[in-house]
Parts: structure tokens; sequence; C-alpha cells
């Protein structure tokens, strides 16, 4: 299974395994990570799980599909061109190794 490294804003990385077929916030919730609070369980409603895909994965994790685009425009930290909902990203092998960074705000 994927290893992903989730990197706190403070710099303190954890890293944790994601079930292929799950999306990034289970991974984070599922292992208490602090910072993703996900409020609308995955749907997409709530961009309260915003994380910033690093820059050389990018293209691993591709874009935001519409509904994800709309709703990066109320994050509480600024949106990047990095941004993603972590409920919105499906997690494969392909992203083994793959860092996030979790934002300093969520709400
Ligand atoms: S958990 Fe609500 S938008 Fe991702």
């Amino acid at each position: 299974m994927p290893i992903v490294i989730f990197e706190l804003p403070d710099g303190t990385q954890r890293k944790v395994t994601a079930g292929s077929g799950t999306v990034l916030m289970q991974a984070a919730v599922s292992n208490g990570v602090d910072g993703i609070v996900a409020e609308c369980g995955g749907n997409a409603s709530c961009a309260t799980c915003h994380v910033y895909v690093d820059e050389r994965h990018g293209e691993l994790v591709g874009p935001p599909n519409d509904v994800e685009d709309e709703m990066l425009d109320f994050t509480a930290a600024e949106r990047r061109p990095t941004s993603r909902l972590s409920c919105q990203v499906q997690v494969s092998d392909a992203l083994d190794g793959l860092v996030v960074h979790i934002p300093e705000e969520q709400v």
C-alpha cells in the first residue's frame, strides 16, 4: 500500500499508509493527522480538508474536477496552484511517496 507524507505547518512530517481505493482525507483522519478537519465527511462541500500538493508531485495527482475547483475558492487558507481537497484525491499505488502540505488553517 502506498505511503503518503503529510507535512504539518511546523514542518513535522507524518508518514501514513494509505489504502488504495480510498482518498487522502481518509488516510489522514484514520491516522490522526492534525490539521485535516473534514467537516463534511468527504462530500467536497466544506473545504476543511485542504492540502497543498508538493510541487514535485503536482502532475502525479492531477487537477481538481469542476466541483472541487469551485470549493477551492472557499478554503480558509489561501488557495494556491497546488491546492487540492484531500477528500477528492484518490489513492493509488502511483501516489507512493506523495508529499502534501497542510495549511495553517482550515476553518
Ligand atoms: S471533507 Fe469536506 S470538502 Fe473534503
